[in-house]
């Protein structure tokens, strides 16, 4: 098909699909449509509460052909070797859209990586980083926590584990962001042209560094892959697997990161508790964003057989949409389910991360990335306040703001950076 032709195939596919929720929201009253709508957008709790009191698995009519709010049903599907993932063609996402074997050859490369030796190392450089991010706020007074702090952290981390050179990383930044736009889908003939542009500089960026680690190994991500002895990595392989990194480390934290915030602002009283014992609770605050406001609000599996879920038949290529966010709040797991308590009592692990094969890669890097930064800017800031209005993403599988304006309000006074550690 000729680029004309395709894009218009395209173009009919995607407004297509925008008429079918429109019109599944809308007129059939679908419940997965409505998460795309207005309101769903902007608050999707009540609606998966709904979609929970039809049942723990119940036909849908968009984003997949069934859904389920239960955790003990997402946890069971995610886990199932029956059920697996299949990519929409053109995908760049790697072992993320690949099943057994591929998939666990794979990731077993990248894993070392990730193990939480090689993460603790990164300690003192993200509490580097987040202090002359907050150095800078402060000078400021009033500023954008999203592009000023949340943002830039995981963007520094992951170009630094990739080993992209610093005078490079805004090049990486910018076309990586450009192309994690489309995790919400893609919503434009023109935000299509924009991915296609960015990948194309993203993918000579990520050659010529690939080149270059082939010639020069350092100690960073990349020069791991391609020195991997014989056949682990095929050359084709290599390139998404590098951008599978820089897109997972780019849209995720960044919202972990700002929905913490969010949520203590709402409960200044946890607030005043996380200022009281930063290095205590930053780490339960961040566990309990997770539960009550992950980033990543649901994600799908398809039945790779006939599977019977829940009573009902699932047929082969049916595909299960996983609400994990609202597997957070299910009242038989969790007590008080839609309140955020960061002194809940530990109860079984929340699904933010998946669970079975796919579960994250990169939590302990999130973890330990959110909790620093939680950790220092109630250390450093804690008279911050909202300043102005959130504007939220517009998508609904990642969730998070786009701009949530603050004011440091009276400044504390600096720690040395031996009190951030430990
Ligand atoms: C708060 C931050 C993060 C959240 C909420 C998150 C969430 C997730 C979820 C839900 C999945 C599984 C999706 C599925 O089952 O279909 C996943 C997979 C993955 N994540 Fe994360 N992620 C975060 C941060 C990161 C970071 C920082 C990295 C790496 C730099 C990373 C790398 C990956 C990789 C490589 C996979 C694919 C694993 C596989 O297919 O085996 N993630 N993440």
């Amino acid at each position: 098909m000729s680029e004309i032709g395709e894009a218009l195939a395209f173009a009919a596919r995607l407004y297509g699909e925008r008429a079918h929720i429109a019109y599944s929201g809308y007129v059939r009253r679908d419940l997965m449509a409505r998460l795309h709508l207005r309101d769903g957008r902007a608050n999707p709790y009540p609606i998966y509460e709904r979609i929970r009191e039809r049942g723990t698995l119940v036909p849908a009519r968009v984003d997949g052909d069934w859904v389920t709010a239960s955790h003990r049903v997402c946890h069971s599907v995610l886990r199932s070797r029956r059920f697996g993932v299949q990519p929409a063609p053109g995908d760049d996402i790697s072992f993320l859209g690949m099943n057994p074997p591929d998939h666990t050859r794979l990731r077993r490369l990248v894993q070392p990586a990730f193990s939480p030796k090689v993460v603790a190392s990164y300690r003192q450089r993200i509490e580097r980083t987040v202090a002359g991010l907050l150095d800078r706020a402060a000078a400021a007074g009033e500023f954008d926590l999203v592009p000023a702090f949340s943002a830039p952290l995981p963007i520094a981390v992951i170009t630094d584990l990739l080993g992209v050179p610093d005078a490079d990383a805004g090049d990486f930044a910018r076309y990586g962001a450009a192309i994690g736009s489309a995790l919400d889908g893609i919503k434009s003939l023109r935000h299509a042209s924009e991915l296609l542009a960015n990948g194309v500089k993203l993918h000579k960026l990520f050659e010529d560094l690939i080149g270059l680690r082939r010639r020069e190994p350092a100690d960073d991500i990349i020069s791991r892959l391609v020195t991997a002895s014989g056949d682990q990595v095929k050359p084709d392989e290599m390139m998404p697997v590098c951008v599978l990194l820089l897109i997972a480390g780019f849209e995720t934290t960044v919202n972990l990161i700002s929905n913490c915030v969010l949520a203590l602002l709402a409960h200044p009283g946890q607030w005043r508790d996380v200022c009281d014992a930063p290095r205590e609770l930053a780490a339960k605050a961040v566990e309990e964003t997770l539960r009550f406001d992950p980033p990543v609000q649901f994600t799908d599996r398809i039945a790779l057989e006939p599977a019977e879920v829940e009573g009902q038949a699932v047929a082969k290529g049916e595909r299960v949409v996983t609400l994990i966010a609202a597997a957070n709040r299910d009242p038989e797991i969790y007590d008080g389910p839609g309140a955020f308590r960061l002194h809940r009592e530990p109860g079984p692990e929340h699904l933010a991360f998946s669970s079975g094969i796919h579960y994250c890669l990169g939590q302990p890097l999130a973890r330990l990335e959110a909790t620093i930064a939680i950790q220092i800017l109630a250390e450093r800031m804690p008279h911050l306040a909202q300043a102005g209005p959130v504007r939220r993403r517009g998508g609904t599988i990642i969730r998070g703001p786009l701009h949530l304006p603050v004011t440091a309000g009276r400044a504390a006074p600096v720690r040395q950076p031996a009190g951030h550690r430990g």
